[in-house]
C-alpha cells in the first residue's frame, strides 16, 4: 500500500492489520526510550492547510518515535501566504526528499490530488468533510481494547455527522468490523442524502442510550456552517447533549468517545467529559501507536523491530 487516502485503500483485513500491529507499538511506546529505528534515514513533512492539535502532535510523536526525521511546514508563515499553488507547494516539498506527507485541508479530495502530485506516500489527516482514516483506526483500537470485538455491537454517533469527515470515516470502519451504527442528530445536522449508508437513524438521544455499548460525540464543527442549523447551542445541548443523568441511562460497559476537541457544556458537559466511562484520554494515547503503525506500514515495512533505538 502507498497511500492512506480513505479506509478503502486498507480494507477490513488492512484494518485488523494495522490494529494488531498498533499493539506492538503501544508495547514500544511503554518502553523506558520509547524509540525504535524502523524509518531511520526516512523524512515525513506535514502539510496541515487546517487548524490541528492533537493530530499534528500524534503524528509528530509517532515519527520521531520510529526515528524519522521531520519537515514542518506551517501554512501561517509558509509562501501559501504569498499566493503559492498546492500543487506549487506540493512539488517543492517533494523535490526536497520526503518519504512521506501528512496532509489535512479543508477541501475534500485534496490529499487525493496531492497523490498525483508526487512520488511520496500521502496519508490524509483530514480532507474537508470527507475523511479522517487515522481517527477512525485509533477509535476502533479504542473500542477494541473496551469491547474486545465489534461484530454485535451497538454504536452510536451523535452530533453534527453533515459536517464531519470523523463520522463519515467511523461508519466507514466500525460497520466494516461488524458493528451496528446509528446516527443520532436532528435531521439539520444529517447529510441531506444516506443513501448508501449502512446505518439506522434516530432523533432520539434518550431512547438509543440504553441500547449502546459504546456512544460517539461529536463537535458542532461551525467552521463547516454557511447556515443557521440549530435554533441554539443551548437547545442542542437540551436534545442531543450528554449530561450526567443520561450518562446514566447508559448500560454500565458502554464508553463514549470524541474526537477532540470537545466543547464542555456543548455535546458534553464538563463532569461527563471526566467519567471513567470517558475514554478521550486513552483516544490520544492509542492515536500515536496507531500513527505509528500507518507509518511503518506505509514506509518500514519488514525492520525488525526488536532492536532499541537509543543511542
Ligand atoms: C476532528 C477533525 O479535525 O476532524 N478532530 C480531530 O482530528 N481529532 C474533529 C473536529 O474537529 O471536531
Amino acid at each position: 500500500m502507498k497511500h492512506l487516502l480513505t479506509l478503502d485503500d486498507l480494507g477490513a483485513d488492512g484494518v485488523r492489520e494495522i490494529l494488531d500491529l498498533t499493539d506492538t507499538f503501544v508495547e514500544v511506546s511503554e518502553r523506558q526510550i520509547p524509540r525504535v529505528p524502523a524509518l531511520r534515514g526516512k523524512t515525513v513533512a506535514w502539510l496541515f492547510y487546517e487548524d490541528s492539535t492533537r493530530t499534528r502532535l500524534s503524528f509528530e510523536t509517532a515519527a520521531k518515535r520510529l526515528s524519522a526525521d521531520t519537515l514542518n511546514f506551517s501554512v501561517s508563515s509558509s509562501s501559501v501566504k504569498k499566493g503559492e499553488s498546492l500543487r506549487d507547494t506540493v512539488e517543492t516539498v517533494s523535490a526536497m526528499g520526503v518519504d512521506a506527507m501528512v496532509v489535512r485541508h479543508s477541501s475534500a479530495g485534496a490529499p487525493h490530488r496531492i497523490a498525483g502530485w508526487t512520488d511520496a506516500s500521502v496519508i490524509n489527516a483530514g480532507d474537508g468533510r470527507h475523511a479522517h482514516p487515522t481517527q477512525a483506526l485509533l477509535d476502533c483500537f479504542t473500542l477494541r481494547s473496551n469491547l474486545q470485538s465489534f461484530e454485535g455491537r451497538h454504536i452510536a454517533i451523535v452530533g453534527d455527522i453533515k459536517h464531519s469527515r470523523v463520522a463519515r470515516s467511523d461508519v466507514r470502519a466500525f460497520t466494516m468490523l461488524g458493528a451496528e451504527v446509528t446516527l443520532v442528530a436532528p435531521q439539520t445536522l444529517l447529510p441531506p442524502c444516506l443513501d448508501g449508508w449502512p446505518v439506522k437513524v434516530s432523533h432520539d438521544l434518550d431512547s438509543v442510550l440504553p441500547t449502546v455499548d459504546a456512544l460517539y460525540l461529536l463537535r458542532m464543527q461551525k467552521e463547516r456552517m454557511t447556515e443557521a442549523l440549530i435554533p441554539s447551542l443551548r437547545e442542542y445541548s437540551a436534545g442531543y447533549g450528554l449530561d450526567l443523568a443520561r450518562a446514566a441511562q447508559l448500560p454500565q460497559h458502554a464508553v463514549v468517545l470524541h474526537p477532540g476537541p470537545m466543547n464542555r457544556g456543548v455535546e458534553i458537559t464538563g463532569e461527563v467529559a471526566d467519567l471513567p466511562r470517558t475514554v478521550v484520554l486513552d483516544q490520544v494515547r492509542n492515536g500515536i501507536a496507531v500513527r505509528m503503525a500507518v507509518l511503518y506500514l506505509l514506509l518500514g515495512s519488514g525492520v525488525d523491530l526488536t532492536t532499541t533505538g537509543a543511542q
